[in-house]
């Protein structure tokens, strides 16, 4: 397939550029009445890829002159980034935008924009122009590269806007971005999913698989490292999958090397591997550059296999602990990390104990679990759900339960060790002033002084607990 298809055309970029540019002027004619350039407040909700894609609203938004605050009583423009995922978080999300109806009311011209994933889905919009008429502006994920028309269009003639392309979705390069680390930064290789496990929405609200293009991806990565950024994570829903619709033979794997072969001290990571297309190439190359760190998110999702193949994960347990086996034959020091589902339907006792079978098999170093959630129009949701609620969060809570003991025992065998961690901020903790990252992606609290920040620095990791390390820095 050809890249070209992929990506939005430049004319309708340009378009945007245009209308990024009006909203400028009519942004600085405030300025010049008022003394003060509006305010945008922008939240997000959701996995990393959201995150990312805020990066991108803050920057077409600064570009359109706002400025930034968190105050939705003083914001004259708030964003609402939204997630699908499960029910849990779409009812958190209009509980949040139901709230906006009171700083809407003291300030009746402030604009309330929604998108991402939950308003992607036309009932969910149908929920919102019905029923949260205080929302201005909706669009989907795949409108996201026109949110200076929508937003000119919804600030000019006040009326609410609707822009839920229901399309594959395309890649639009060269959106301004405005990044909230400067020692840490996203990089999106791929966007969408093809994978349709049973439970899941993302590939109704994301699209298709498309690849980011090979010479867009290196000129990003070696503008975030001369930029002095030390750790990157490349991100994907399966990263594996790039290149797939590529015609340059590239893969994730030639991808990963040629990253880690740029000049500077940085570190790359990525996510999320699939465990159906995670091969021994991959793990080969993460062992032959110490530029990539030794860290993996594979998540499981159930360990047993009438489960995993009801989820339509195309893999058994056996085969994601043969690769398991093989990651640490290559990198005994990998940290392996991990989703897994709870209470899919129709999990039996058994198949639940296989799962916590399989998680004293791996030894984790962190999960996440989550309760199953039903997404309607995901072929799990006609599936005969037979385990109550109760017992769900028993389960939940058993799988907790062991976890932090194998989390704790992990941690426990890094006592004594001095690691090289990446300073990343100032934490809570008043006794560890630090807040850092291991090579492998371990919090640690650490001791020292506040201008290691944003330096990579050695720390002796003196204690742990089982969700941190806690260390001391070691002056060199
Ligand atoms: N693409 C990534 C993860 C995307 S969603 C991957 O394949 O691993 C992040 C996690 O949310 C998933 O790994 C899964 O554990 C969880 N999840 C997805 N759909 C869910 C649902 N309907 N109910 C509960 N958890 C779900
Ligand atoms: Fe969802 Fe599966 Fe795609 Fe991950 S791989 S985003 S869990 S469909
Ligand atoms: Fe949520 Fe969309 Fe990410 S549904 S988890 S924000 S891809």
């Amino acid at each position: 397939m050809n890249k070209r298809e992929t990506n939005v055309p430049e004319k309708d970029l340009a378009l945007q550029r245009e209308y990024m540019s009006r909203m400028l002027e009519i942004n600085e004619r405030q300025l010049s009445e008022t003394g003060r350039r509006p305010l945008a407040a922008v939240r997000t909700y959701g996995c990393q890829q959201n995150e990312a894609d805020s990066q991108l609203i803050r920057g077409m938004a600064a570009e359109m002159g706002w400025d930034f605050t968190d105050n939705s009583f003083e914001a004259d423009l708030i964003v609402l980034n939204t997630c699908a995922i499960r029910e849990h978080a779409e009812h958190r999300i209009l509980g949040n935008v139901g709230a906006l109806v009171h700083s809407k009311r003291r300030n009746p011209r402030q604009l309330i924009a929604m998108c991402g994933c939950m308003v992607q889905q036309p009932k969910m919009t149908e929920h919102v122009k019905n029923s949260v008429r205080h929302v201005d502006l909706v669009f989907g994920t795949h409108a996201l590269y026109r949110f200076p028309e929508l937003l000119f269009k919804a600030h000019t003639r006040r009326t609410r806007v609707f822009d839920i392309e229901d399309s594959d979705g395309m890649i639009s390069e060269g959106l301004p971005v405005r990044r909230d680390s400067n020692i840490r930064a996203w990089l999106s290789v791929m966007y969408g999913c093809n994978n349709y496990c049973s439970y899941c929405i993302v590939p109704y609200v994301r699209g298709r698989e498309r690849s980011r293009s090979y010479v867009e991806i290196m000129k990003e990565a070696r503008e975030l490292v001369s930029s002095g950024i030390k750790d990157i994570t490349l991100l994907g829903q399966n990263v594996n999958s790039y290149g797939n619709d590529l015609d340059d033979g590239r893969d994730f794997a030639s991808l990963l090397s040629d990253i880690a072969a740029l000049p500077g001290d940085f570190l790359v990571r990525f996510m999320t591997s699939h465990p159906k297309d995670a091969t021994k190439r991959l793990f080969d190359a993460m062992a032959a550059s110490p530029r990539v760190a030794r860290q993996i998110h594979l998540p499981v999702q159930s360990g047993s296999d009438r489960i995993l193949a009801e989820m339509n994960r195309g893999y058994t347990a056996e085969s994601y602990m043969k690769l398991i086996e093989y990651a640490r034959g290559v990198m005994p020091d990998i940290a392996i990390t991990s989703d897994i589902i709870v209470g899919f339907p129709g999990e039996t006792e058994s198949d639940f104990v296989a799962t916590l079978d399989l998680l004293r098999a791996v030894e984790y170093d962190a999960i996440f679990n989550f309760i199953y959630s039903k997404r309607e129009g995901t072929p799990a949701a006609s599936m005969p759900d037979d385990v109550d609620r109760v017992e769900k969060v028993a389960r939940f809570d058993r799988m907790l339960t062991l976890q932090q003991k194998i989390g704790l025992a992990r941690h426990q065998t890094q006592i004594g060790t001095v690691q090289r961690v990446l300073v990343d901020g100032l934490g809570r903790e008043t006794d560890f002033p630090l807040s850092a990252r291991t090579n492998g992606g371990r919090l640690v609290h650490m001791r020292g002084p506040a201008e290691l920040v944003g330096a990579y620095a050695d720390a002796k990791i003196t204690s742990a607990s089982a969700w941190a390390l806690f260390g001391e820095y070691i002056a060199k």
